[in-house]
């Protein structure tokens, strides 16, 4: 590297640094709004939090940084290969910064409270009407952001492009269109089968403080390190920051112990990822998840691939007992694990199962698609929302409090967001399959209550690599295969015949 280039790649790496530290404190004001901020402070930190919006616009878009990215494209071979994995990843994001227009930035910050507010409202009050025109202003600024980042296809690709780069509507569309007509037939198999769990043992009073101990047990059993990060409570479960301080939330019902422990879990999945990179890199996007879907695989391996599994609960069951002797008394593993495998159609997407869960997510992907692209007016969203609900999985939502109203999301402005749910659920079940490969006897490890071996394999094959490769890369790099629904197919196959009576 010549001494110019070099002293390019400093400035720039200089640069880089300064806004990964702006990002990671907006990180953290959220994490304290969600947590433990007085409610009285809320104007406060809208202050704070534009303020800071403010700057890293300023700072992602700064000529100078351009012009820094221009020369070190330039100098091409001169720079290694980690160097051009930062240069690469960086513009992209500058890219797309600088080009949607600032005022159009700001318009949907302003308008996401407001639209937030109303969903909310709407949501009490089970009355879609008060939140449809700022679901149909969401969706037309969301549309002018398409606009601006320019797509061939669908202005649904650059939204979706955001969480997922490089991913497509019709590449999505493909793997959602094998995945469906499966997992249909599968529900139904399942809802005629005559297994009834014990679902009454997991609506038993367990004392909340008794489940915080248990998923600290949880967290510190998956090697997540308490000296970098925290558990705390949130509405909504969320984990945030990166590597020395990742910080966990996750919620408590005294009588749905399952929701903290699958909380738990996931969140602790999404922590190992940000936890497990490497320190050299602090900053840079070699030390970033490479996206939303790769994200969720990691939390959802955790949650459903270990977490719902027989040989980790052979571990981890009599270590629940211990920490709810009165409560598990009469309950051996034969009754418990059904009745957290429990298969049933749901009106809500976030009580789904694994079986059913990504049936939720097709609906999603097909009606924000079609808002997106114009050609279903948000009036007409509640109908087909209950249509494709009953096509599905054979369920009406009595309101739409329960039906279109349920998620957050779109309210936000996330709109190609949905998806990456779907794709970590296929990638984990993927990558779950590599590690079983990989890693010997990896089931009787879980058994043994050996989970390091599973977070080390993950941490050298997924984490470690940051952005170096594009998700669909990354899978195909780490699997040996390109991205398929087949193993989250084979998975729940293998696990729920059996349990519900071997119609496979
Ligand atoms: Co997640």
């Amino acid at each position: 590297m010549s001494g110019r280039t070099l002293r390019a790649y400093e400035e720039f790496l200089g640069r880089i640094r300064e806004l990964h530290h702006l990002h990671s404190a907006v990180a953290m004001l959220n994490w304290d709004q969600q947590t433990y901020m007085p409610s009285k402070a809320a104007p406060l930190r809208a202050g704070q939090l534009e303020a800071l919006a403010g700057v890293i616009h300023e700072r992602t878009t700064a000529p100078r940084l351009l012009a820094l990215l221009d020369e070190l494209t330039a100098a091409g071979e001169e720079l290694d290969d980690g160097g051009r994995i930062d240069v690469r990843e960086t513009r992209r994001v500058v890219e797309r910064t600088r080009r949607v227009p600032r005022e159009l930035v700001q318009e949907i910050s302003r308008t996401q409270p407001l639209a937030q507010q109303h969903w909310l409202a709407a949501r009490e009050q089970a009355d879609f009407a008060l939140f449809a025109p700022w679901l149909e202003k969401m969706v037309a600024l969301k549309r002018r952001v398409a606009e601006a980042l320019g797509y061939e296809q669908t202005p649904y690709d650059p939204l979706l492009d955001e969480y997922e780069p490089g991913a497509t509507a019709a590449e999505v569309d493909r793997v959602l269109t094998a995945l469906r007509p499966r997992l249909v037939a599968m529900t139904r198999a399942i809802a005629d089968s005559s297994l009834e769990p014990r679902r009454e043992l997991l609506e038993r009073s367990f004392p909340l403080d008794g489940q915080q101990a248990f998923s600290a047990w949880l967290l510190r059993q998956m090697g997540y390190d308490f000296t970098a990060g925290r558990l705390d409570v949130a509405p909504h479960p969320f984990t945030i920051g990166n590597l020395w301080d990742v910080r966990i939330t996750t919620r408590y019902r005294a009588d749905r112990i399952t929701q903290s422990i699958f909380a738990t879990l996931h969140e602790g999945g999404h922590a190992l990822y940000e936890q497990g990179f490497d320190p050299a890199h602090l900053g840079t996007p070699r030390a970033s998840a490479a996206s939303l879907g790769i994200h969720e695989s990691q939390s959802r391996m955790w949650e459903n691939l270990v977490g719902r599994s027989l040989a980790f609960w052979e571990f981890a069951f009599p270590f629940l007992q211990a920490f709810f002797p009165d409560q598990t008394r009469d309950v051996t593993l034969e009754d418990w694990y059904p009745a957290i495998n429990d298969v049933r159609p749901t009106c809500i997407r976030v009580e789904a199962d694994e079986v059913t869960y990504n049936l939720h997510i097709i609906l999603r992907f097909e009606l924000e698609r079609a808002l997106i692209e114009g050609r279903l007016p948000v009036a007409d969203l509640p109908g087909a929302w209950n249509e494709g609900l009953r096509e599905l999985l054979g369920v009406e939502p009595p309101d739409d409090r329960q039906g279109v109203l349920q998620d957050i999301h779109w309210a936000m402005g996330l709109f190609g967001y949905f998806p990456t749910y779907a794709l970590g659920n296929l990638y984990a079940a993927q990558l779950f399959e590599t590690a079983t490969r990989e890693v010997p006897d990896l089931m009787g490890r879980l058994t043994r209550g050996d989970l390091l071996s599973l977070k080390s394999w993950a941490n050298e094959r997924i984490h470690r690599p940051g952005q170096e490769h594009r998700p669909v890369d990354l899978i195909r790099g780490v699997t040996g295969e390109e991205p398929s629904v087949e193993h989250l197919i084979s998975h729940l196959r293998r696990k729920y015949s059996p349990l519900y009576g071997g119609w496979a």
